[in-house]
């Protein structure tokens, strides 16, 4: 693959402004704050963390940029410069008619969900996000994963595993289409491992969309990263910035939601964008109900600015072939010492496979769990389970296992250098080493929804 420049090395693009310290603990301090916390990585204090990742939503470095146009940050109720330069960085680069920001990428789903949701109502995805079902399925609708088969695979490797199946869309459409209020494509999805769509892709559901006279909707919030694969990966695109790739999916759909805590390098934020001005004004009312006036909407003027600039930045070449670079070193790292890892890497984390890893442990014994509470151990990192406790409690009560058992190594944008990813592979190494004596998770307490952020476990032997 060609690359821009000719150095092997491809470098953090950025020096360090100012820092963070990060405090070492003892195995013995993390073994009394771990069974404290219920086995429960979300019920840790983050000062017992040392490479936390857990998230890389909100997560990531400003730039001294950001930090300045927080500065110019204006705090006006109504009519805010601050959302002007927002509004004109968004539809830069999506240019739908209407802009609503929001307090994060879940208050955008609740608002398009609680108007074009509801019971009865099923909205197909390539894969929902765990918030993005669950706010669906608040509302009463059901919320249809259809990812390519691949995309279930970790160890296929596919250049666009987060592709939607497209025949499956249309047989549901053919069968259902009047109870189906939009469609829906996560870009990278997330839940299948960080992993791109292809333009190919969006255009054959665009198509299969029309047909059917649906709208569109991107949940966008690492579209740059995606972006970026589609610039090294798909035929036709590598001499096409990424500004433009993000502009012509923009163009195959009618809709957005957004977080602004992933790629657009904020530390909050959000946005719900579209071009139907009838749902929009809906919308907009249940974004005054709850997230305020249409001008803000749940953000300081100043975090508006900081969006703005961050959306600048989250398409520059050199900062994405960095971006991307550095979660393939960890992957790469974790693969070759043996680590079962969802390959190709994705834009934004590591997943490794905790079911294949210990597979000794049924997945209702959640390896996931058991798996991020010893990286957790073992030195300190923090990990995310994304699997059968994410997914694996349905609406009526009952427990199934989830498609698979990763667990998500989620790397922070521009936050972490190439020592602490070296730790990390360090500490995921010794605890491979023993994988076999580790103990499956029971769950003694858990809420009916969105269990995972809650619930808390013991150690099943
Ligand atoms: N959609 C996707 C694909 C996401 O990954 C997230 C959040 C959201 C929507 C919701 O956005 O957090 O701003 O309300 N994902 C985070 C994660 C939490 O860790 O992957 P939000």
């Amino acid at each position: 693959m060609m690359t821009e420049q000719s150095f092997r090395t491809i470098i953090e693009p950025f020096r360090i402004h100012s820092v963070e310290p990060v405090r070492l603990t003892s195995r013995a301090e993390r073994a009394a704050v771990l069974e404290a916390a219920g086995y429960n990585l979300f019920e840790l204090a983050a000062e017992d963390v040392l490479i936390d990742l857990l998230t890389d939503s909100g997560t990531g470095a400003m730039s001294a940029e950001q930090w300045a146009a927080i500065q110019r940050g204006n705090e006006a109720y109504a009519g805010a410069p601050s959302f002007g330069r927002f509004r004109a960085a968004v539809t830069d680069l999506f240019p739908f008619a209407h802009v609503l920001p929001t307090h994060q990428g879940r208050a955008a789903e609740r608002i398009l969900f609680t108007v074009a949701g509801g019971s009865g109502r099923i909205v197909p995805n390539n894969t929902h996000f765990d918030t993005t079902r669950a706010n669906l399925e608040f509302t009463g609708a059901s919320a249809v994963d259809l990812p390519v088969a691949e995309g279930l695979q970790p160890a296929a490797r596919h250049p666009f595993k987060g592709n939607m199946d497209v025949a499956a869309l249309e047989r549901l459409l053919a069968a259902q289409a009047a109870a189906v209020p939009l469609v829906m494509l996560t870009v990278t999805n997330n839940s299948t491992g960080g992993q791109p769509v292809s333009m190919a892709n969006v255009r054959a559901v665009r198509e299969v969309c029309d047909r059917f006279g649906k709208p569109l909707f991107l949940d966008a919030c690492r579209i740059a990263e995606n972006a970026w694969f589609i610039r090294t990966r798909e035929p036709g695109y590598q001499d096409v910035p990424v500004a433009d790739i993000i502009r012509q999916m923009a163009a195959l759909a009618d809709g957005m939601t957004m977080s602004a805590k992933k790629d657009p390098l904020a530390n909050i934020g959000g946005w719900l964008a579209l071009n139907d001005d009838a749902l929009a004004e809906r919308c907009r009312n249940l974004q005054i109900l709850t997230e305020g006036f249409p001008t803000y909407g749940g953000l300081a003027g100043r975090d508006l600015d900081a969006i703005a600039q961050g959306l600048r930045e989250a398409v520059d070449h050199d900062y994405l072939r960095y971006r991307v670079r550095s979660v393939e070193y960890l992957g790469e790292a974790l693969e070759k010492i043996g680590v079962p890892v969802v390959v190709p890497f994705g834009g934004h984390a590591v997943f490794i496979d905790a079911r294949a890893m210990l597979p000794h442990i049924d997945p209702l014994a959640y390896p996931g769990q058991a798996l991020a509470c010893a990286l957790y151990l073992e030195g300190g990192v923090r990990s995310c389970e994304i699997g059968t406790v994410m997914f694996g409690l349905q609406p009526d009560g009952t427990e199934t296992p989830a498609a698979m058992d990763l667990v998500r190594l989620a790397v922070p944008r521009r936050t972490y250098t190439q020592s602490h990813m070296d730790y990390v592979i360090e500490v995921v190494e010794r605890v491979a080493y023993r994988a076999g004596d580790l103990p499956g998770m029971r769950i003694i307490s858990q809420p009916r929804r969105l269990r995972h952020f809650t619930a808390r476990f013991e150690p099943a032997s």
